[in-house]
């Protein structure tokens, strides 16, 4: 599995994420549709836009009982895309669980990642709210380590956490992350950044870039200029 830059398509609408499709005339974007496009399309969205030749990250984060998310996860195999993810936090027994379901009879299946601690959790609210008391470094790893045994393809990280990812569970262990942004770009919401150059060198298998292509006056130009500086 080679290394990708993956547009994080944040879109309300399909007449929205088909207008900046239509944009690329040239190429085919692996593409993340997450819960705001999905909710509001349905899995239509997902088989139209894998049938206009994108490779497709389902990112709807899973996280229930392990009986629960082994028949959604079932469900989700039929949609055909490249990589899906669920919560770390559900404990090993339910990651197993959605692995199982999201094999297919015929033993293939898609990417399965886990989300560890959500970026936007600070330390004060995990000890607060979640009653976790480890430093949350060591929290992530720790999930990722569980997402590892548990037989999952890799993890959502930062960037920054890429390199100590696969110090601890491999190298071929896959480290998808966001909050990248090109040096001479806006940060927006997101505190923890690096560009794509950093990102390739800290070792990121994926990157997954939303606002500085989609909010790019020529799209187009900004996910070449990502994979050139990504891919290289
Ligand atoms: O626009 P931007 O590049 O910030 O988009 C990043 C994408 O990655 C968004 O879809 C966001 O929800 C997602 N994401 C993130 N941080 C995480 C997990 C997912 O920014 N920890």
């Amino acid at each position: 599995m080679g290394k990708d830059v993956i547009i994080a398509c944040d879109f309300a609408s399909k007449a929205d994420v088909m207008n900046f499709l239509d944009k690329f005339t040239d190429c085919k974007p692996f593409v993340k549709i997450g819960m705001e496009l999905y909710y509001a399309e349905g899995p239509a969205i997902v088989k139209e836009i894998k049938a206009r030749g994108h490779k497709i990250f389902l990112d709807l984060k899973l996280h229930d009982i392990p009986n629960t998310v082994k028949k959604s996860m079932a469900v989700l195999s039929h949609l055909d895309v490249d990589m899906t993810n669920l919560h770390a936090s559900g404990t090993i027994t339910m990651m197993q669980a959605g692995l199982e379901g999201l094999t297919r009879p015929d033993g293939t299946r898609p990417l399965l990642i886990a989300v560890t601690q959500l970026t936007s959790t600070s330390q004060e609210r995990m000890e607060a709210d979640l009653l976790i008391n480890e430093p949350i470094d060591k929290v992530v790893m720790h999930y990722a380590k569980n997402a590892a045994s548990a037989g999952l393809d890799g993890v959502v990280c930062s960037p920054l956490e890429a390199g100590k990812v696969h110090e601890t569970c491999g190298e071929k262990f896959l480290t998808v992350t966001p909050g990248v942004r090109f040096a001479d770009g806006d940060i927006g919401d997101q505190s923890r950044v690096m560009t794509p150059a950093q990102a390739k060198e800290i070792g990121s298998d994926y990157i997954v870039v939303g606002r500085p292509i989609t909010a790019a006056e020529d799209p187009v130009a900004a996910y070449k200029r990502c994979v050139a500086e990504f891919v290289g």
